[in-house]
């Protein structure tokens, strides 16, 4: 069984295609977490648990996901990560979960995608992100495959400068910058609400036809990048940049 947490898409992307080579059932944990009660999971197979990097680790909402979840079947469970360029000290904590909840830690994959922290960069251009999926697809495969084989994944993508740096950088990360004090609309927003069904925490609420954040917020930017007029900015570091939302269906032929 595949469990996925995306905001922009490309997680989504990774989960799918996994799905489609392994024919596995995927789940999205944003509709689970929306029906707000302990989920129980039954599968013969192994888990897959798929997530975007956050600082160098899962997003805490993923984290504290796994914790409360039950997991029966399978004890077998593989972490395959969708980032930018490094997954710092990732595997460690999602080892920890395993040992918690008493799976078996099948391992762990950083898989490169477009950048989608708008916040802080500038995604990569169309023809740039091509290369990028031609690259994810071949990545994605080798996972599948290693699946099949029943072998453990090995291919984080640690770094010597990242990894140590995790424990300091993502608390800071977290405490300092992440935040939803600084999202606004301008007058593009037509009042449709997809930042409201996008917001994986329900935070977002319309007020008078235009959207109001509330404080739980992850920065997954999922409503900012996914809005369909562009209309949300957050601060002025989003200004004039291109939004990223990977809409694309995988087509990934096993060899
Ligand atoms: C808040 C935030 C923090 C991020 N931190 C990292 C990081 O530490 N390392 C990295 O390689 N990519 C980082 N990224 C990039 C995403 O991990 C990457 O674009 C991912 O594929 C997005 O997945 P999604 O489209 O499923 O949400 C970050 C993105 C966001 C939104």
């Amino acid at each position: 069984m595949i469990i996925y947490f995306s905001g922009t898409g490309n997680t989504r992307y990774a989960a799918q295609a996994l799905g489609e080579m392994l024919d596995h059932e995927v789940k999205d944990i944003k509709e689970l977490i929306h029906q707000h009660r302990r989920i129980k999971f039954y599968s013969q197979a192994p888990y897959i648990i798929c997530a975007p990097i956050y600082a160098w680790r899962y997003p805490p909402l993923v984290e504290s996901f796994l914790e409360n979840s039950d997991f029966w079947g399978s004890n077998k469970m593989y972490f395959v990560a969708t980032c930018a360029s490094s997954t710092g000290n990732a595997a460690k904590y999602l080892k920890k979960i395993c040992e918690k909840k008493g799976m078996v830690f099948m391992g762990f994959a950083g898989v490169p995608m477009p950048e989608n922290y708008t916040v802080m960069f500038t995604p990569p251009n169309k023809e740039e992100q091509d290369g990028i999926f031609r690259l994810a697809n071949t990545q994605l495969t080798h996972v599948a495959n290693t699946v099949i084989r029943g072998e453990v994944l090995t291919n984080a993508l640690e770094n010597k400068l990242t990894k140590p740096l995790t424990a300091v950088i993502n608390p800071w990360f977290y405490g300092a910058f992440v935040s939803s004090r600084k999202f606004r609309t301008t007058d593009k927003c037509v009042g449709c609400g997809a930042c409201v069904d996008a917001c994986p925490y329900e935070s977002i609420k319309l007020f008078s036809g235009r959207p109001v954040w509330g404080t739980k917020c992850t920065h997954c930017m999922a409503c900012l990048n996914g809005c369909p007029t562009g209309a949300i900015e957050f601060g002025r570091s989003t200004k004039g940049k291109e939004r990223y939302y990977c809409r694309r269906r995988p087509k990934i032929v096993m060899k």
